[in-house]
């Protein structure tokens, strides 16, 4: 694992910084790409690999292809790239601005950075690019784009997983969906959260074992497994409420 490079796109989250951890504490050189770098100054001292900090704006595609080229040949050997971009917001207007800026991050940006880094990969003959996704991916939901955007990306990613194959290539694709953590954690439930961690301990596992696709955490398998086989009429919880209410 060392003398190789990572590159993390969207470092500032919780989530991101405990990866970026785990990561540099196996000995991998790491990038990490974000559109807030002050924010990782207190995470730096604690990392013991080489690291490099560099400005980044998902929003602007056209500027990204460019940054991600230029960085490459700077670079050099990059063993992984870990997407972990996301925007979720929920509105019952369901307003178009929202929607806009949900796509433009989690469809337009993320399918920019795939697509650049499969074809700097296929230049360099092997690598891994993985993205930390969510099982919203596997149903429609009230959070309209967001759910419709994971499953894009669960989709792309197949897709260039099964483009890598058509061409022989050694460049493995990774897709982490991790549970609705977000709803665990207004409901306060336990039962549902695990720490970040522990979340960013089974990333980090799958990452180091190149799975194709993985549920994080374990427990959040059941429900993906529910999700997908369930009717619309049950699935969808609002059929169950309304009837209650006559
Ligand atoms: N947290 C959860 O409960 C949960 C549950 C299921 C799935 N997920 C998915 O897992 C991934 C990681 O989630 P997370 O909790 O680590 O963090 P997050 O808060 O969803 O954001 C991840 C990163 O996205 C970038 N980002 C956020 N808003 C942006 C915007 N408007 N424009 C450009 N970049 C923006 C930020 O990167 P920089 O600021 O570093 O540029 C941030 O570090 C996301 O794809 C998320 O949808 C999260």
């Amino acid at each position: 694992m060392s003398e190789t490079t990572a590159i993390l796109v969207g470092a500032s989250s919780m989530l991101s910084k405990e990866i970026a951890k785990q990561l540099s504490a196996s000995g991998m050189k790491l990038v990490l790409l974000t559109q807030a770098p002050e924010t990782l100054t207190d995470l730096l001292p604690s990392l013991p690999a080489t690291t490099q900090v560099i400005p980044f704006d998902i929003s602007d595609d056209k500027q990204l292809i460019n940054q991600l080229t230029e960085l490459w040949q700077q670079l050099g050997n990059v063993q992984l790239v870990l997407v972990n971009t996301g925007l979720n917001s929920y509105s019952p207007e369901l307003p178009w601005q929202l929607e806009q800026e949900i796509i433009d991050v989690n469809v337009k940006g993320f399918a920019a950075v795939c697509n650049t880094c499969f074809r700097l990969f296929r230049e360099q003959g092997y690598g891994q690019i993985a993205a930390i996704n969510s099982i919203a991916g596997l149903r429609g939901g009230p959070s309209v784009a967001f759910h419709a955007s994971k499953a894009f990306a669960i989709n792309y990613l197949e897709g260039l997983s099964m483009h890598a194959q058509r061409l022989k290539l050694p460049i493995d694709i990774t897709d982490i969906q991790l549970g609705l953590l977000d709803k665990a954690a207004m409901q306060q439930s336990s039962l549902w959260l695990s720490p970040v961690e522990e979340v960013a301990r089974q990333i980090v596992r799958a990452l180091l074992l190149r799975k194709r696709r993985v549920i994080v955490t374990k427990r959040w398998r059941t429900v993906a497994w529910l999700t997908k086989l369930l009717p619309e009429y049950i699935y969808n919880t609002r059929h169950w409420k309304q009837k209650k209410r006559k």
